[in-house]
């Protein structure tokens, strides 16, 4: 397992790519770079600016701001990934909130936003030795990846998930309104018409509404093995 590869993983939103990306970068050494972070991140930024609400968006306003939007990810060694900052300030509680979850999947409809984190995310991935995680990352942003997957999960064991992740940081949003939420947000990822989620055809399918985080872990483990072996 010595030589670098590149790791891409989409799916639906709180099906754990998040999760399983982390333990594999720790793992192998590898940088981990959560997409999804990146597109909350202008969410936010365009909620800042009253740019968005809830049935608002001024979106040429946006694309106006956007080369003065500076996204980073910087190491923090206590919690073992890199945080969300957006020009300058940690911003990584704000993007987690229902409020951006509620707009984000609107945000990262457009073109010229999309654009913007496709060059950068191209970017992060050069030297290999990444694990990317998102909605277009097997299909547009690392369409040669060596190893690519494609993650599933049932509605319901998903917005179960992002409750109770929402519950453990005092955010107290009903069941019902995660699930919509979750929902919504897999209609419109779906559906746009600029890099919708879709499986890439040799992207490896993993539904996890079965398996524990130990058991897709070693899952995609022997994946990596297999991989690595061939090259
Ligand atoms: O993974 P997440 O739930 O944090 O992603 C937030 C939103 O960002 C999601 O609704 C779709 C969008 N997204 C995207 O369009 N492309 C990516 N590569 C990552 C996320």
């Amino acid at each position: 397992m010595n030589k670098k590869i590149t790791i891409a993983i989409d799916g639906f939103s709180s099906t754990g790519k998040s999760t399983l990306a982390k333990q594999l970068a720790k793992h192998l050494g590898y940088v981990y770079v959560d997409t999804g972070a990146m597109y909350r991140a202008v969410s936010l930024f365009a909620m800042q600016n009253g740019y968005i609400d809830a049935d608002f968006f001024d979106k040429q306003s946006l694309i106006n701001s956007l080369p003065f939007i500076k996204l980073q990810f910087k190491f923090n060694p206590d919690l073992g990934f890199a945080e969300m900052y957006l020009n300058d300030v940690n911003v990584e509680n704000e993007i987690r909130t229902i409020e951006v979850s509620n707009f984000v999947s609107r945000v990262a409809e457009v073109s010229e936003v999309r654009k913007k984190l496709v060059e950068q995310q191209k970017e992060m991935g050069k030297a290999k030795g990444i694990v990317m995680d998102g909605r277009d990352i097997t299909t547009v942003v690392f369409p040669d990846a060596e190893l690519k997957i494609f993650m599933t999960a049932s509605p319901e064991t998903r917005a179960e998930r992002r409750f109770d992740e929402l519950k453990s940081k005092g955010q107290n949003v009903p069941y019902e309104v995660v699930l919509k939420n979750v929902q919504e947000r897999d209609y419109i990822d779906t559906h746009r018409d600029d890099s919708p989620l879709v499986k890439a055809d040799e992207a490896i399918e993993i539904d996890n509404s079965h398996l524990s985080r130990e058991e897709q872990f070693d899952v995609v483990l022997e994946l990596i093995q297999e991989v690595t072996k061939m090259l």
